[in-house]
C-alpha cells in the first residue's frame, strides 16, 4: 500500500504534476529493490556470519532497514537514508577488501559510495524512478530510453532545471 502515495500529487516537493508516465515504477518499491541489489545477503560472508542463525538474525536486521526506508514520511530523511547508504558502503567495502566508513560520518559515507559503489545502470528507465532513487545511494545512475518525452521526465524528476521542452518547430509531445 505505500508506494500508492507515491504516486499520488500532492505535498511532496517532487514535480509529480508531470505527465505520469506509463507503467511508471513506485518509488518505494525501486527504493528497497535496488537497496537489495546493492547490500550483499549474509550468507555471501560465512567467515563472517558463519551460523544459519546468524545469518537469518542479519538478515531479519536488513529487512528492517528497508521496512523505514520505504515508509513515505522518510523518502528525505537524512538519518534514514545514510543508515541505510552505510549497508550499502558496507558491502561495498567488503567486496573491496576495505574498511567501511563510519556509520555516523554521513559526508563520509556519501563521499565512499560516490567513489567506490557500483553505478546502476536502466536501458529502459522512461520517467526515471529507478534512477532517480539510485541517486539516493550516490550510485551514479546512467539511464536511456528511446522517447524523447520519456528522457524529459526522467531529466525533470531528477533536475527540475533541465526541462527541456520540445524541439524548435515541434507541435510538442
Ligand atoms: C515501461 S517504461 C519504463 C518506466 C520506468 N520504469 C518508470 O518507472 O518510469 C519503458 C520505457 O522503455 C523505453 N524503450 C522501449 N524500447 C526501448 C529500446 N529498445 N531502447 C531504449 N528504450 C526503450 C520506452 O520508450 C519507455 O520509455
Amino acid at each position: 500500500m505505500r508506494p500508492r502515495r507515491g504516486r499520488s500529487r500532492s505535498g511532496t516537493g517532487i514535480p509529480r504534476p508531470l505527465h505520469l508516465w506509463w507503467a511508471r515504477r513506485p518509488l518505494a518499491a525501486c527504493r528497497a529493490v535496488l537497496f537489495a541489489q546493492l547490500v550483499d545477503d549474509p550468507s555471501a560472508w560465512p567467515e563472517r556470519f558463519p551460523t544459519e542463525d546468524a545469518q537469518e538474525a542479519e538478515r531479519k536486521r536488513l529487512h528492517a532497514v528497508i521496512a523505514e526506508l520505504v515508509k513515505w514520511e522518510n523518502l528525505n530523511d537524512e538519518t534514514v537514508l545514510n543508515r541505510a547508504r552505510w549497508e550499502i558502503a558496507r558491502s561495498v567495502a567488503w567486496g573491496l577488501g576495505e574498511e567501511p566508513p563510519a556509520r555516523d560520518d554521513g559526508a563520509a559515507i556519501l563521499a565512499y559510495l560516490q567513489a567506490k559503489a557500483p553505478p546502476v545502470y536502466d536501458p529502459f528507465c522512461g520517467g526515471g524512478s529507478i534512477p532517480l532513487e539510485a541517486s539516493a545511494w550516490a550510485c551514479g545512475p546512467m539511464a536511456l530510453t528511446s522517447t524523447p518525452l520519456g528522457a524529459d521526465l526522467e531529466g525533470a524528476r531528477r533536475d527540475p532545471t533541465e526541462i527541456r521542452g520540445p524541439p524548435a518547430g515541434s507541435s510538442g509531445p
